[in-house]
């Protein structure tokens, strides 16, 4: 059958929208599926990452840190059943660029060929993501881990412009702006300009909210400002959205291709990749 990313791109349009959930669109849990997919990657032993979409297997689904991302990986079931040939592995992550594209985001640079594991034998070890609950220490080190830099990691923090947090799935709750479905450098902009309060949320978990509680931040949101080198950056962001814009796409780009090696037909080797490390 004839590849037609096009059909796939039009298919995941038409599902964007929904009344019943959330906001208004699963915009938001679909780009936060793929980056999910994409964060466990470790740059050292070059395992995680996109490719082999292991999130689909229990012993990834269950790290807590994808509560809520049963979701998305649903809302996509009916694309895959209607395009069988496209793997999950690249479906989720070309769902979370033409979300955020359609959301007013920027356009991100997409290449398919990524294939799906047959079983759960490359699922990384759980913890690779990040706990909102920590530092700039702690960010640090997990994106250093997938070979991101300081900017970078402000540019993707970036996201956050999109979505809410559910009590029941992260503990946290809230939208981080006004408008969670449209992407823009508001985030950056209401970190600097708005005042934030510690508290705890109704669940009793500790996180920032403005005065009125309509808006949150996570305590790792809030080390982008406190940290010197991370502020560079939000202040940047906030003064030019085209920076951002340009940066983040970028950056998102690099994300979903970490770990994805591809071979002269453009087909990820995953199981070849790992053939050739286990002789080094
Ligand atoms: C410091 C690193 C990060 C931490 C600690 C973090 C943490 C979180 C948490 C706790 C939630 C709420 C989940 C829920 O309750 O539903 C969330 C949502 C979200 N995150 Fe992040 N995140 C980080 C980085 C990123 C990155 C790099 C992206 C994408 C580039 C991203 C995109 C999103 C999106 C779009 C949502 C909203 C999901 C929804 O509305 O369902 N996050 N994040």
């Amino acid at each position: 059958m004839a590849q037609d990313y096009q059909a796939v791109k039009a298919a995941i349009l038409a599902i964007l929208k929904n009344p019943d959930y959330d906001d208004g669109s699963i915009g938001p849990v679909l780009v936060r599926l793929a980056w999910h997919a994409s964060g466990t990657y470790d740059v050292k032993s070059q395992t995680g990452g996109s490719n082999g979409s292991t999130m689909r297997f229990q012993l990834e689904a269950t790290d807590s840190a994808n509560n809520g991302l049963n979701f998305a990986r649903q809302f996509l079931e009916p694309i895959k059943a209607q395009f069988p040939w496209i793997s999950y592995a690249d479906l989720w992550t070309f769902a979370g660029v033409v979300a955020i594209e359609a959301m007013n985001g920027p356009k991100i640079p997409w290449k398919p060929g990524r294939i799906d594991d047959d079983d759960d034998s490359y699922v990384p070890k759980n913890g690779r993501l990040p706990d909102a609950a920590q530092g700039a220490a702690h960010i640090r080190s997990v994106f250093y881990r997938m070979g991101f830099n300081d900017q970078e990691i402000v540019a993707l923090s970036g996201a956050h412009n999109l979505g809410r947090c559910h009590p029941d799935r992260s503990g946290f709750e809230g939208p981080w702006v006004p408008s969670p479905t449209r992407f823009s450098n508001t985030y950056f902009k209401l970190l600097l300009h708005e005042e934030w309060k510690r508290g705890k949320n109704s669940v009793g978990v500790e996180q920032y909210n403005t005065e009125d509680g309509d808006l949150m931040m996570l305590p790792t949101d809030m080390s982008l400002l406190s940290d010197p080198k991370f502020r560079v950056w939000v202040d940047k962001y906030a003064q030019d959205k085209n920076l951002f814009f340009k940066d983040f796409s970028a950056a998102f780009a690099k994300l979903i291709e970490l770990g994805v090696i591809r071979g002269p037909d453009g087909v990820a080797l995953r199981k070849y990749a790992v053939a050739v490390r286990a002789r080094m």
